[in-house]
């Protein structure tokens, strides 16, 4: 949530910030700025604008910044303030010498804008950001980074922060809690990023900035220290993926380069957990002692990686005989969960730094949860915080539709509970095997779902105009459904509900007239013909239905308006397959409603807010 990325170098900075926003944008787009140092004179000098960053780039190209060395940028998605230039970032103190940008929220912005004004402070925008700036401003006496050490000591919330001043034209400071921020290290040059995108074409030496460290960086030197001004030693990792992983690469949107992505995402994920007959999993440090004592397994996780936690709870429940519960990540503090040393929580997320799921994560650990992970970012939040993580290795995804996180932790989740079947012995090993020779077919079999996809855009352009849409499953597919519906809304915004079937009946049915579309998840399984009758009382109630079956049902176009097959596998492995043609649906309604598939309004790839 927000983008920035920072420079002090010997190059122009602007080209360096305007190019690495463009990288983040994904992260919060309705708003951006970008703020230098001015070569000769004492002066800082700011350009922003609201909406996306071509805005920005069209009023630079108009108002070009004077060549500078130094600065810092952000792309903003708003919490406190509305979405607008004045709210943009950065933000500058009283007497536009210092400036920052924040990511993240100040709780206590309210109680430190009062003292501030107190004190004669007069502030220009209504975000929480700016008390920032004040702050440090309140605190100079000629060094930049007491003054920051001093006023982030006054700061409760969550941040991300980038500083600069006019007063050190060669200085750039950061200092991050609950916000990510990377370090990248150049040559007689320097970075600040939220993500590693924005200065992959720079540099692949980065610092992952722990919480509770700041930083000095100037064109040549980089030091870390911990918020009392210790020295702390930085480790500096390499970034491996290729330029081309955060490129569209001819396609039209990133969503759906990602969604192509996914047969070779699993392919490489089981070629490197399956070894044999059985499964390694890289990361995993849980002994076969400490598998037979779990108690019950605790899975907390947010929007699209909280229905892959449902299908987790299935399939670990049928595999391993392990008791599952599933909270939402934001509700998890809320009731009392009862954990011991035996419990294990698994947290799903695909960026490591969604902050409900942190938050659930040291809940957890403070009840004496042992934590795995189940994450895509390297070296994340989560992934630091966890006892063990298993990372999904699906590259970045830049699309704010979840895609090929899905769909990889899906695979990941199959994999966790084939290996705590194997310890458990819950299921033959002849079950186990099947099971196994099957996973190993679903890539190929994502390459033939992929070659209809002519056939599913038509199925969705027919039905793009409905204004309301319900999507149904029943067992393992429930959460298919939900999916199915958080992937329509949030890249078309047609109000649509994930729904298990056989709660239709008690609520949804009311629903149902001639313009309403249900899509309905009726792939092969023990309660298909209970989906078949769901089907014909949305039918006789004239609602239009598009069904998920599978390849070879000929029963099924009998009822339904629609169907889209996927081919046959294990009926437990059906939500990996039924997932695709759903991505599909959704954003090919999206495209023909005109709608921004990968920056849809209001959301940002990173939840770093509670
Ligand atoms: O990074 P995370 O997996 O923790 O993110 C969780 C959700 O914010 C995310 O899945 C969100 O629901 C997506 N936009 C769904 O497509």
């Amino acid at each position: 949530m927000c983008g920035i990325i920072g420079y002090v170098g010997e190059n122009q900075a602007v080209p360096v910030l305007l190019g690495g926003l463009k990288k983040l944008e994904y992260r919060g787009y309705d708003s951006s700025g970008i703020g230098v140092l001015h070569p000769e004179k004492a002066q800082i000098v700011l350009r922003k604008s609201d909406g996306k960053i071509k805005n920005l780039e069209k009023l630079i190209a108009k108002q070009p910044f004077p060549k500078s060395t130094i600065g810092i940028s952000h792309t903003r998605w708003a919490t406190h303030g509305a979405p607008n230039k004045v709210n943009a970032h950065p933000h500058a103190d009283g007497s536009g010498h210092i400036l920052i940008v924040h990511n993240g929220i100040i709780e206590n912005y309210e109680l430190l804008k009062k003292d501030l004004k107190k004190r004669g402070h007069t502030f220009k925008s209504d975000t929480d950001s700016e008390v920032i700036a004040h702050l440090i401003e309140s605190y100079y006496k000629g060094d930049l980074f007491a003054a920051v050490k001093k006023a982030i000591k006054k700061l409760n919330g969550a941040y991300a922060l980038g500083v600069i001043s006019s007063y050190h034209p060669d200085l750039l400071i950061a200092a991050r809690i609950g916000s990510p921020l990377i370090i990248g290290c150049g040559k007689n040059e320097n970075f600040i990023a939220s993500d590693a995108p924005a200065i992959l074409d720079c540099t692949r030496r980065v610092i992952y900035l722990k919480d509770g460290h700041m930083a000095t960086l100037s064109k040549s030197q980089i030091k870390v220290f911990d918020f009392n001004g210790k020295v702390v030693k930085p480790k500096i990792d390499r970034i491996t993926y290729s330029l081309d992983a955060v490129a569209k690469q001819g396609f039209d949107h990133f969503m759906m380069k990602e969604m192509h992505e996914q047969p070779d995402v699993l392919k490489k994920m089981l070629a490197s957990c399956i070894k044999g007959k059985q499964v390694v999993l890289d990361g995993w440090n849980l002994s076969e002692q400490q598998i037979k004592n779990i108690s019950n397994i605790t899975i907390v996780a947010c929007g699209t990686a909280y229905h892959a936690g449902m299908v987790g709870r299935y399939i670990i429940e049928a595999l391993a005989g392990i008791s599952v519960n599933v909270d939402v990540s934001s509700e998890f503090r809320y009731r009392n969960p009862i954990l011991s040393k035996k419990s294990i929580v698994i947290a799903i997320s695909q960026s490591g730094e969604t902050a409900d799921t942190l938050a659930a994560v040291r809940e957890a650990k403070q009840k004496g949860a042992k934590i795995v992970s189940i994450c895509n970012v390297l070296g994340s939040s989560l992934a630091r915080e966890s006892d063990a993580v298993l990372y999904t290795h699906a590259g970045p995804e830049i699309g704010v539709a979840s895609t090929k996180a899905y769909t990889a932790q899906l695979g990941m989740l199959y994999l966790l509970a084939i290996k705590l079947a194997m310890v458990k012995k819950y299921i033959s090993t002849s079950e186990i095997n099947t099971l196994i020779t099957q996973l190993k077919k679903v890539p190929s079999l994502y390459t033939k779902i992929l070659k209809t996809k002519t056939s599913i855009a038509k199925i969705a352009r027919t039905n793009s105009h409905f204004g309301c849409f319900l999507f149904l499953g029943r067992n393992i597919n429930y959460p298919t459904a939900m999916e199915g519906a958080l992937k329509l809304k949030e890249i078309s915004y047609i109000p649509a509900e994930g729904y298990a079937a056989g709660e239709m009946k008690h609520g949804p049915i009311a629903l149902i007239d001639e313009y309403r579309a249900v899509v309905c998840i009726a792939t092969e399984s023990d309660t298909y013909e209970k989906m078949i009758s769901n089907i014909q009382e949305i039918r006789s109630r004239k609602g239009k239905v598009i069904a998920i079956a599978t390849e070879g049902d000929k029963n099924i176009s009998k009822h339904a308006t629609h169907v889209v097959y996927v081919p046959k596998t294990h009926k437990l492995l059906t939500p990996l397959l039924a997932a695709l043609p759903l991505q599909l649906i959704a954003y090919y309604i999206s495209v023909k409603r005109g709608c921004d598939v990968d920056q849809p309004r209001n959301l940002a790839k990173s939840v770093t807010v509670e």
